[in-house]
């Protein structure tokens, strides 16, 4: 029998790169689950994907199944995608419209605020009030939807507080998605994140990205300090002083998430390939050109990028030890016309070649580690500071989440 969790957490070399069992094992990878994925918040959609009452979006989250659904008051809830009679899924597509939930199985009826509106033929005893649809955590911050499935969820208004300044003037209330794309990396979820929080490979991999994303960490990240380079502070200045959030705010508690708008390359208005705008209506009120992008991840579900003309948000969902599923979801201003106002294809194709470059490399980087050979190596400091930090996030969370099962037996 391998290692226990404890006693790979203990073994773990400061500054290196995980043990194999983190990156492959069943046990650590149902840990992942049931320690973070079913414990912290997670991003969920972008609120504008439920775009009238009935809208319904149906996900999975490891052995759960989740309903998003917009209510008749047009609040946004979540619930378990499992019937109060004998637990059938109720929502069978990923994504639609029904003026009421209805089960497939017996035709249990719920309203869209959960609550057991109809049921046949259950006696006089049965009382529908004891029978809605079990509820999930969900919370809506300025058009990000985001659930968590504890019983009891984590604080959510920390981040919220934050980034919603940050994410406010990008408007998203008035958003739709002109694209989405998933894509299932043969990859465990924390290379996913390890490989995201790094630029290192950027120059090797990404040549449209790199037309507008500088992969230079001593413009683009904290000197060791914990300044800025004075490019990166005059553009915090610069956009904080036009009233627009822009300064680099790392969670000070948990690490969990952070904020902050960074410059484009040579001024780039966005991620095309002639680094100029990609969509003429835009999305938000931003008229500089050059504030850049405004990056914001939180561990462990999600990146983003909001552009001047148009937005950009990431879902990792976790699907088996070696397997992360990436969707991608491309938002626009909800008037704005495809052909007329933006072209798909030049819209997307940064990404979509972004994030198959990422996939690959993600991919060689599992079966390497895969290898009886494989032997944890240093991170760069310089050039890896970000994915040191995920690592520690991760593995404090499990310390956290686990309690005194994470420590290591004598
Ligand atoms: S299981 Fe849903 S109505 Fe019977
Ligand atoms: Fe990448």
């Amino acid at each position: 029998m391998g290692k226990n969790i404890g006693e790979l957490i203990a073994a773990r070399k400061p500054g290196h790169a995980l043990e194999q069992a983190f990156y492959n094992d069943p046990d650590v990878f149902q840990t992942d689950l049931e320690e973070i994925f079913y414990k912290e918040w997670l991003f969920a959609i972008p609120a504008c994907d439920l775009e009238k009452a009935g809208s319904f979006v149906a996900q999975s989250i490891g052995a759960y199944k989740i309903i998003i659904v917009r209510g008749q008051d047009n609040v946004i809830r979540a619930f378990h995608n499992a019937c109060r009679h004998r637990g059938s899924m109720i929502c069978k597509v990923a994504k639609g419209n029904s003026p009421k939930l209805v089960c497939p199985y017996h035709q249990w009826t719920y309203e869209l605020d959960g609550s057991l509106m109809w049921a046949k033929d259950m006696g006089p005893e049965f009382d529908p009030s004891q029978h809605g649809l079990k509820t999930v955590h969900c919370r809506e911050l300025a058009g990000l939807v985001y659930v968590c499935l504890a019983d009891e969820a984590p604080d959510f208004e920390e981040f919220a507080e934050t980034a919603r300044p940050y994410l406010e003037p990008h408007d998203l209330g008035n958003a739709k998605v002109a694209f989405e794309s998933t894509i299932v990396e043969n990859g465990n979820w924390k290379l996913v994140w390890e490989n995201n929080r790094e630029c290192y490979h950027c120059g090797g991999n990404h040549p449209s990205l790199c037309r507008t994303f500088s992969d230079n960490p001593r413009i683009t990240g904290a000197n060791p300090d914990g300044t800025f380079p004075e490019e990166l502070q005059s553009h915090f200045d610069r956009f904080e002083a036009a009233g627009l959030a822009s300064n680099f705010i790392l969670d000070a508690n948990k690490g969990q998430f952070r904020v902050a708008r960074m410059p484009l390359l040579d001024g780039a208005v966005s991620y095309t390939l002639d680094r100029k705008a990609a969509v003429t209506k835009r999305l938000g009120t931003i008229q500089h050109d050059d504030a850049g992008t405004l990056v914001k991840f939180h561990y462990p579900s999600t990146w983003n990028h909001f552009l001047p003309d148009h937005s950009i948000v990431f879902r990792v969902n976790p699907i088996s030890p070696t397997e992360t599923e990436v969707t991608t979801k491309w938002l626009v201003h909800k008037d704005a016309v495809e052909g007329v106002d933006y072209d798909l294809k030049r819209l997307t194709e940064v990404w979509e070649h972004t994030n198959d470059e990422d996939r690959e490399v993600v991919e060689f980087n599992q079966m390497g580690i895969n290898t009886p050979a494989y032997e944890p190596g240093p991170y760069s400091e310089l050039q890896e500071s970000g994915v040191i930090q995920f690592v520690e996030w991760y593995l404090n969370t499990l310390k956290r989440n686990m309690g005194p099962q994470a420590v290591a037996a004598e």
